[in-house]
């Protein structure tokens, strides 16, 4: 009989330990395996107090339906068979969102700074156990384990975001809940609900109940447009009513439920763009109010746009007043993106509001403003347009920093000049960001080339979407900061964010194909170091992460491409 070298069975011990952890996403920043493993077992207790107790409490929510075990959450243990959550308040070297968690055979200390770390390593728990204890019923014949190791974890940025526009499809309530629950699996914290659209406004504002008696249904949807040859496009169109909006009880019900898995939901209102919805809700509010509008019921950049005067900053300040009472986020989105000038170089009154903001000389006239040329001789938007859109942006940025806010608006926001407390979302490429950050001005990273998730995933038979074409691995690649900043304004960035917009997506399996496992990808770009990230690794978790995914019935792409067309 031949014996193996312990030491060689300790090395094979700590490599399987190694391996297993290796399937957590986003990746841990340090892990350090162990020896033995921690059971789970009908003796195991949950120990927390304060704050830490409802943090346990979730803990125990998540695993009692798999395992079928009590798991009590107690006050005090022996130390044998607990889990122990503990807020640190010596703890400010975890971080915000830190945490450090240590598993030994007997037992596992969890301790954080704050409830969020805690919540985190709740995460890692989670995924340190089998993938069958994400089901929602009793499973038999599992051993409930979790390798002994020592970790250390903590992001590498505070914005870890998920956008998603409900705007041009409704998607239901609970399906929000779902994918803030998938948020929080992947560490993700903060869901930016892009809420207003030309398509439909879908949030209840009590003061002018039009924006969704009206604003929240179209009378029916392109399906598919067409351009056939060279000739004109062909728009289909489905004949079918679509429509909804959230009442401010469900509302209140997501930021709610949110804010119990560390999500902060940022909305946004769009403004002065992309505001057909609310024109037609109300006509005073555009540019033409004899002209009737109905909600858009295809895609693109609308030249309906509000009207610059102080009756529509009122309304819409009335507007952000019951979105600041619902949504506790300092920062409010205010869209900015995609407003084109020409409704507002045709408007006499738009020209006044101009040369009494001193923009423009009292004698400039709108067939100036309607023929301006760039330096290459093409018609152009004249540069005092960008400023008077500028102008509009400020006087909400003063709004919402009077009330202890602070305004965050697209890439856009930088024309005419930035307002002195705003922040930019930067969509179009990086160059608005690093701008901005330059400026000391905050940056969220959302650039299309790499976080636009209603792209194509891959090239070949693929479900409709809008164009492009965003990969996993360029999702994975994707490193938020840029490499031209200093010191001084890298702290600036203040993280990255995925886009869905859902022109291309009316339902839930459709929103969820095209977002995992992108959104898996960009969680470890925003959350693990950059040195300590590549994407063949990540795909060895990834099939592990599947299995938790299949047990959670999310319908994310497989990689190797659909087995279904979602809608
Ligand atoms: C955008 O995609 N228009 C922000």
């Amino acid at each position: 009989m031949s014996h193996s070298h312990p030491l060689c069975l300790c090395v094979l011990w700590m490599l399987a330990c190694a391996l297993a952890a290796q399937d957590v996403i986003p990746r841990l920043t340090h892990y350090q395996a162990r020896p033995g493993r921690f059971v789970l077992g009908p003796a195991t207790r949950l120990v927390a107090t304060g704050a830490a107790r409802p943090v346990a409490e979730q803990l125990r929510g998540y695993l009692k339906p798999a395992t079928g075990l009590a798991l009590p959450v107690v006050d005090t243990g022996n130390r044998e068979a607990t889990i122990t959550l503990t807020l640190d308040p010596k703890g400010a070297a975890l971080g915000e969102e830190g945490y450090r968690l240590e598993a030994v055979e007997n037992r596992i200390e969890l301790r954080a700074f704050r409830p969020a770390g805690l919540f985190y390593g709740v995460q890692t728990l989670r995924q340190l156990l089998p993938s069958a204890s994400f089901r929602q019923a009793k499973v038999e014949g599992t051993t409930w384990s979790i390798p002994a190791c020592t970790i250390e974890d903590r992001p590498r940025f505070s914005w870890r975001g998920s956008h998603l526009d409900v705007g041009r499809h409704f998607l239901p309530k609970d399906f929000i809940k779902k994918h803030l629950e998938l948020m929080a699996l992947h560490k993700l914290n903060v869901f930016h609900w892009h809420l207003t659209e030309d398509q439909g406004w879908r949030i209840e504002i009590k003061k002018y109940p039009k924006l969704t008696a009206v604003g929240a249904w179209r009378r029916e949807t392109v399906v598919i447009p067409r351009v056939k040859g060279d000739g004109p496009r062909l728009h289909t169109f489905d004949g079918l009513p679509h429509g909804g909006y959230y009442t401010q009880e469900d509302v209140k019900e997501i930021v709610r439920f949110a804010a119990d898995r560390f999500i902060t939901v940022v909305p946004e209102i769009e403004l002065p763009g992309h505001s057909t919805a609310a024109i037609a809700s109300y006509p005073e509010l555009g540019n033409s109010p004899d002209r009737v509008l109905e909600v858009a019921t295809s895609w693109g950049v609308f030249k309906t746009v509000f009207n610059v005067e102080d009756t529509t900053i009122r309304f819409l300040k009335d507007v952000l007043d019951e979105v600041m009472v619902l949504f506790p986020s300092t920062f409010i989105h205010i869209g900015g993106d995609e407003c084109p000038k020409a409704e507002w170089a045709g408007s006499e009154r738009a020209l006044a509001r101009m040369k009494q903001e001193g923009i423009v000389p009292a004698a400039t006239t709108l067939a100036e403003l309607q023929n301006y040329r760039d330096d290459q001789g093409k018609l152009a938007e004249h540069p005092a347009l960008h400023k008077l859109q500028a102008w509009f942006i400020r006087q909400f940025d003063a709004y919402l920093s009077a009330k202890g806010r602070r305004l965050l608006g697209w890439s856009e926001i930088l024309e005419g000049g930035l307002a002195p407390n705003a922040a930019v979302m930067s969509w179009l490429g990086e160059a608005a960001g690093i701008e901005a950050a330059r400026g000391a001005h905050d940056v969220v990273m959302a650039p299309e080339s790499h976080t636009y998730f209603d792209y194509y995933a891959a090239k070949g038979a693929e479900p409709q979407a809008i164009g492009g074409l965003t990969p996993l691995e360029k999702v994975y690649g994707y490193d938020p900061m840029p490499a031209v900043l200093d010191a001084r304004q890298r702290v600036h960035v203040l993280g990255a964010q995925g886009q869905l917009w859902t022109e291309y997506i009316g339902t839930p399996e459709k929103a969820e194909y095209m977002a995992w496992p992108r959104l898996t990808a960009l969680s470890e770009a925003v959350w693990t170091p950059q040195d300590a990230r590549a994407y063949g690794d990540f795909l060895k978790r990834l099939q592990v992460h599947f299995e938790r995914l299949d047990a959670l019935a999310v319908n994310y792409r497989p990689l190797d491409g659909p087995k279904s067309f979602p809608r």
